[in-house]
């Protein structure tokens, strides 16, 4: 993949000086969904799909960027004096945001940079792929101008650009996740401390599936910035009896004793969701650790349920994808991942099901919604880095 990308760099920008290779994964959540803006816990893990990308140090402070995945868009060019946010949200936007994002914290970028990129993930699936962008971005800067930032400074940053130049108020999760990565682990992240733990994804028997509904999500400014205002509104009533700082303070007893004072139905589901689910996340990784694969799967049904019910944040062709993968033989577990209001599942399959599990889930989504499903079989790769 790389050596196409390279060749793409010394056709447009030439073969001289010191050109250098890098990758940044995409992630899939397994559990903990909407909880890394409420102050609880995720599940995720890095892909070994992501952005490639090719850069070379410039003498100037100009920044020019080509993007294999969208030829049409040209050389994207830009000063480094003349970034600031809008809402676009297009492939140069997220990586202008994490620059600006730096500049913003007082960290100088010297000089810009020549840079070819191509994806190997699908844009809009709830994959992350805008996340494994702004990593990409962070880790070439750290590399070429900045080595003294962390991994986690470079997740910040992502995140920084997602928020405030891209005008989507998420979490951190992806954003970690694409720079934290590490291969066949999950990372158990409490997103209130971020202190975080690497739980090894001992799949002997199993595989992990996502399949893509085809039905793209755009987070921006939509849906999924009034989930996250109704979460806040909804603790904001229940600051007044209780003393929390986040719905991530809270476990299911301390909610069901409180909610009333939440005043309004669909807020409340909204923080029912945030609440539950956090729990969940805490326990599925505790049965991970001890071997219990059903219950981690279990785990995974409700989490969708609670998602499609509560927080509201699935779609009718997601919720056929999960609820007919519920029904297939070898499925441990089902249930959306990322974002939602379209997008992808992640399922857990017994290795000796799979085939059926793509065939019968293909056919059957075709059949109730004139789609073609997609299937990816994955593994967890490492995090963002130079690739030589
Ligand atoms: C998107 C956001 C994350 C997280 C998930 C939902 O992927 O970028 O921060 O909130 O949705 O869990």
């Amino acid at each position: 993949m790389i050596e196409k990308v390279l060749e793409t760099f010394k056709e447009k920008f030439g073969d001289e000086g010191d050109i250098r290779c890098y990758f940044a994964p995409g992630r899939v959540n397994l559990i903990g969904e909407h909880t890394d803006y409420n102050g609880g816990h995720v599940f995720p893990c890095a892909l070994s799909v992501g952005n490639y990308g090719v850069a070379r140090k410039r003498d100037d402070r100009i920044l020019r960027w080509f993007n294999m995945t969208y030829p049409d868009d040209g050389i994207q060019e830009k000063s480094l004096d003349d970034l600031g946010p809008n809402d676009n949200g297009l492939w140069y936007d997220y990586q202008q945001g994490v620059i600006w994002g730096m500049q913003k914290a007082g960290i100088d970028i010297p000089y810009g940079y020549d840079m070819v990129m191509f994806a190997d993930l699908p844009a809009g699936s709830g994959l992350s792929a805008s996340a494994s962008i702004e990593e990409l971005a962070a880790v070439i800067v750290k590399d070429l101008f900045r080595p003294e930032l962390s991994m986690v400074d470079l997740a910040r940053f992502g995140q920084v650009s997602e928020n405030e130049y891209n005008g989507c108020n998420s979490g951190i999760m992806d954003q970690f996740a694409s720079a934290m990565g590490k291969k066949d682990h999950a990372i158990f992240l409490d997103t209130a401390t971020l202190e975080y733990e690497y739980v090894p994804l001992n799949l002997a028997n199993e595989k992990i599936v996502i399949t893509n509904s085809k039905v793209k999500h755009k987070l921006a400014n939509g849906s999924y910035n009034v989930r996250r205002q109704e979460s806040e509104d909804a603790l904001e009533d229940l600051k007044k009896v209780v003393d929390i700082k986040t719905l991530g303070d809270l476990d299911e007893e301390g909610f069901e004793k409180y909610k009333g004072a939440i005043r309004d139905e669909v807020r409340r589901r909204r923080a029912k969701h945030a609440v539950y689910e956090n729990q969940r996340t805490i326990k599925a990784v505790a049965a991970l650790q001890r071997g219990d694969l059903e219950a981690f799967g279990h785990l995974m049904n409700e989490a969708h349920i609670s998602m499609r019910d509560d927080y509201e944040a699935s779609c009718e062709e997601v919720d056929i994808l999960a609820e007919e993968a519920w029904k297939l033989p070898g499925v441990i577990g089902s249930r959306i991942t990322g974002g939602g209001f379209g997008g992808c599942t992640v399922s857990i399959v017994k290795n000796d099901y799979v085939d059926n599990f793509t065939r019968a889930l293909r056919d059957v989504y075709k059949e109730r919604t004139g789609l073609e499903a997609e299937f990816y079989i994955v593994d967890a790769g490492d995090g963002a880095r130079r690739l030589d």
